[in-house]
């Protein structure tokens, strides 16, 4: 019977650069021999290992300076980490490493970049660009920023009245600002337009009326975003195209205009194997935007981009033990897991994301076809299908051998939306979760970041451990309540 490597390697030129087999037929992440870090910290396990994220920077940056010296472009480009793909201190300090920027989303993100400011990972120079539809909250910590000399904190406006905040409370003399443009859906989504941002017609206006006349505010930014990611897709040129043409228009009116984010999107590896020609995407997405300003006799702007899950995504991996097998019927074989995808990997329930799965050990054993299922009663909380095929596949377990697995490259979003410390859908606790990185002579070290969660924490929250309050009185004063209908009843 075929062996589960052998079934990998006809499928995939395996090993890859991240992931090999070492001689106990066990996985190597990124040469991490993770049947190690499992016996040092057991399962359920999340792991980041950090030396991903700076070797992502990086490689974005000579991404796009080998396509601007192809095609002699004569602007430049800012890599921002957008902090809401993961808004963990560890992953901030290790992308500072790399001389980057930041882009926020939130009122709570502000005391984050303070934070940051006060222990000197950034400076007052880093750019600072704040999008989203903003709450005063929001407006009052960015106001706050930018007059404590923020110089590169850009308001990217949202809304037409975004403006009002800060023409009336920055003291600064000067301030940038950007424009958010509202970008058309994909084809197949719900809506045509996106609800994000300010529609083309009324930018001249907006600039015309409201930022133009007070001289202390420039227009320095045009920012876009396409939902479904940075993707050769005759939907993604026609809406950077369209964008282009707006920029050169503006352009016109507005000297000081002269940059463009367009935004994060940028894919990561959701199989073993994976095409992407990143080079030739950005050599296009350079070569695309230099055309257009040529053809409309306008000098090309700066880039500046938000990447956030090719930033930490690929850093990301969460480990499993199976727990039991059930045979539910002639076909279906299902392997349990020591945790659950609703609550750990939200996006593989919610919006059907794949991952790269691969089992942890056992790789020399014949393998089945397979059903994962997690710990809540929820029947939605399964994981059946990889990016590649519609069949899951494991090493089949042998009595005597435990048999681990691994989800990969689940760096981005997941702790958020699955509501890190909590509460959890039958109360799952949250993982523990372990830092892998490399020293200076590249060994590999480990840290404990969090302990698995606790049902203390949990019962907190539900309120197990503290004292209601006595209820009161909707109103102000019952009595007057009181006296009112009395004076009715007269
Ligand atoms: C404005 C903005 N910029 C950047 C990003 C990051 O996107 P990604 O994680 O796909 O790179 C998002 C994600 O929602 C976003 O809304």
């Amino acid at each position: 019977m075929k062996r589960y490597i052998d079934l990998i390697q006809q499928t995939f030129e395996f090993p890859t650069r991240e992931f090999g087999v070492d001689a106990q037929n066990n996985l190597l992440f990124n040469n991490v021999p993770l049947m190690d870090v499992i016996r040092k910290y057991g399962t359920p396990l999340r792991i980041s290992y950090l030396p991903k994220i700076g070797e992502h920077i990086e490689h974005s940056k000579i991404l796009f300076k080998n396509a601007m010296k192809k095609y002699n472009y004569r602007g430049n480009y800012t890599y921002c980490y957008c902090t809401k793909s993961s808004h963990f201190k560890f992953i901030l300090d290790t992308a500072l490493k790399h001389n980057i920027h930041l882009e926020t989303s939130s009122a709570f993100d502000i005391p984050l970049i303070e934070t940051l400011y006060e222990e000197g990972k950034i400076t007052k120079d880093t750019y600072v660009i704040c999008n989203g539809h903003k709450m005063p909250q929001y407006l009052k910590n960015i106001t706050n920023l930018i007059n404590q000399g923020f110089v590169n904190c850009t308001p990217i406006l949202d809304n037409l009245d975004e403006i009002d905040h800060y023409l009336e409370n920055v003291t600064a003399d000067h301030v940038n600002i950007g424009i958010r443009i509202a970008t058309d859906e994909e084809p197949t989504f719900s809506f045509y337009t996106s609800r994000l941002g300010i529609r083309y017609k009324d930018v001249d206006d907006l600039y015309l009326k409201k930022i133009k006349p007070d001289e202390r505010f420039k227009l320095k930014m045009l920012h876009f975003f396409i939902n479904s990611g940075i993707k050769d897709t005759a939907y993604y040129w026609s809406e950077l195209t369209r964008f282009m043409f707006k920029y050169c228009e503006m352009k016109r009116i507005c000297p000081e205009l002269d940059s463009i984010d367009i935004g994060g999107g940028m894919p990561i590896q959701t199989s073993v194997v994976y095409n992407f020609d990143y080079q030739a995407m950005v050599d296009e997405i350079i070569e695309n935007i230099q055309w257009i300003c040529h053809k409309n006799n306008v000098p090309v702007p700066n880039i500046f981009t938000e990447f956030g899950s090719y930033t930490v995504g690929e850093s990301g991996a969460i480990l499993y033990k199976i727990i039991d097998q059930k045979q539910q019927n002639d076909r279906e074989l299902w392997y349990m897991i020591d945790g659950s995808f609703i609550t750990q990997l939200p996006d593989s329930w919610g919006i059907g994301q794949k991952y790269i799965m691969l089992p942890i050990n056992n790789w020399d054993a014949p393998y089945t076809k397979v059903n994962l299922g997690g710990l809540t009663c929820d029947s939605a909380d399964y994981y059946n299908t990889e990016s590649h095929s519609e069949d899951l596949y494991m090493p089949i377990i042998d009595e005597k051998n435990d048999q681990y697995i691994g989800f990969f490259h689940t760096g981005a979003y997941q702790e958020s939306l699955g509501g890190y410390g909590g509460i959890q859908h039958c109360l799952i606790p949250a993982p523990k979760h372990v830092l892998i990185d490399r020293d200076e002579n590249g060994n590999i070290t480990t840290e404990l970041f969090a302990d698995e969660q606790t049902e203390e924490s949990m019962l907190k929250i539900l309120g197990y451990r503290s004292k209601r309050k006595p209820a009161e009185p909707l109103l102000e004063s019952a009595s007057k309540m009181q006296f009112h209908e009395d004076s009715k009843e007269k």
